[in-house]
């Protein structure tokens, strides 16, 4: 039988503050916008997303700097799936992908998974750069029959089993 696994909402303003906190501290030019953290989840699906804030005309314009998706594997609580990792363009070569690749560690481990899984396109050189730089395994080259691309898939350990002594 599939164990019932639900991400656990983590929809509240300590995490929001949490996960603000380690992104400043950890990228020197996100610590310079005035940006907020998003957080949606349903039962199958966690987006992190981080906005700035700038003031236009006579309010404020919100615009998205970066996102990523945790996906539940379907029947498990071993593995989540990363998808939908994105950089806006005019924020790129600041180091913001590297910074998410830490918060996914980070939530991933509070969310008790033992693996993170995702797939890319073989030609996404700085995406598949920065998977291999940040500890992922590429487990997987395979040509798709539909649009002839190479996809890679990876995978990345977040936690040992511990080994039972009884
Ligand atoms: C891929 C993406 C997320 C990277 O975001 P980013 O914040 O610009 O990435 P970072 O600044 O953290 O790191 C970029 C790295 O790629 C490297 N890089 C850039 N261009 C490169 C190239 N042509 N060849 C090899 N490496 C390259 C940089 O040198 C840097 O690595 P380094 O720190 O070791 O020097 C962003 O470009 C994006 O959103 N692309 C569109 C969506 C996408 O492809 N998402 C991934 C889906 S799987």
């Amino acid at each position: 039988m599939c164990e019932e696994y639900h991400l656990p909402d983590l929809k509240t303003a300590r995490c929001k503050k949490i996960i603000k906190n380690f992104i400043v501290n950890d990228n020197p030019y996100l610590k310079t916008l005035n940006m907020y953290i998003d957080i949606w989840a349903d039962r199958e699906t966690l987006r992190i997303s981080i906005f700035e804030t700038k003031p236009y005309l006579e309010g404020v314009y919100h615009s998205i700097v970066a996102e990523f998706n945790f996906n539940s594997f379907p029947g498990t609580s071993i593995y989540l799936v990363s998808s939908g990792t994105y950089v806006n363009y005019t924020h790129q070569g600041k180091g913001i992908a590297q910074t998410l690749q830490k918060v996914k560690q980070y939530i991933a481990k509070e969310l008790g998974v033992y693996y993170l899984i995702c797939t890319t396109n073989g030609g996404n050189i700085k995406q598949n750069h920065i998977l291999e730089k940040t500890g992922w395994k590429k487990i997987n080259t395979v040509t798709s029959k539909v649009t002839g691309e190479k996809n890679l898939m990876w995978i990345l350990e977040i936690e040992k089993e511990k080994e039972k002594n009884d």
